[in-house]
């Protein structure tokens, strides 16, 4: 089974439902580590129950983005960490990391990409009057939520959405979709041609 590196800052839905894809035995991967770079989150508490290696690193005790990325690593490595999984993890990663890591580097989005990367998506699609929003799992480039696309969810938005209403209905699927793209990565079957990712 491959080893995942989950790095939350947060709720850690997104960790609790890899947590449980992982705890079926024909899952081909399993969770090594939990790292959350905020200390006292409830994605600890969710590593904690499953019985999981979790540690906080938090990014205000290293002097800059690259001595904390640094750290990330080496945590990673001695895990003996295969798979990265991001999951509502929100710090910026050097592009140093993000290349050491890359096509084996996994995030999940709250939005369609390539629409409203970034922040505050959910705000942003019903300012803009979408009619389909959704999540978008994706592997980690350097280029801010730009990475090869391995899965995503369509959402159809309702006129009496607001802004949370439709984030939780796009996080049951973003529940659904992030186990299915950790599947085909740890089972080797995602290949990647320049922008596109092909599944097979
Ligand atoms: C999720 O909606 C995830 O897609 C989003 O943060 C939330 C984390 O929830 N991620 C980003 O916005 C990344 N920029 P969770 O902690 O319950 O998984």
């Amino acid at each position: 089974r491959a080893r995942v590196g989950v790095l939350v800052s947060g709720r850690g839905s997104n960790l609790q439902a890899l947590l449980d894809a992982c705890a079926a035995a024909d899952f081909p991967a399993e969770v090594a580590l939990v790292i959350s770079n905020v200390p006292g989150v409830k994605a600890l508490d969710r590593a904690d129950a499953a019985g999981v290696p979790h540690r906080v690193i938090p990014h205000r005790d290293y002097p800059s983005r690259e001595a904390f990325d640094a750290e990330l690593d080496r945590a990673l490595r001695a895990a003996g960490v295969d798979i990265v999984c991001l999951a509502g993890f929100m710090r910026l990663l050097s592009s140093g990391f993000v290349t050491a890591w890359q096509g084996r580097m996994l995030n999940i989005h709250p939005s369609l990409l390539p629409s409203f990367p970034g922040l505050d998506t959910h705000r942003r699609a019903l300012e803009a009057g979408v009619r389909l929003h959704g999540c978008t799992v994706h592997l980690v480039t350097p280029d801010l939520d730009a990475g090869p696309i391995l899965i995503q969810a369509a959402v159809p938005v309702e006129d009496d959405d607001d802004e949370d209403r439709l984030a939780a209905r796009v996080l049951e699927q973003e529940h659904h979709a992030y186990p299915r793209a950790l599947r085909l990565l740890a089972e080797g079957r995602v290949r990647v041609e320049g922008k596109r990712a092909f599944l097979s």
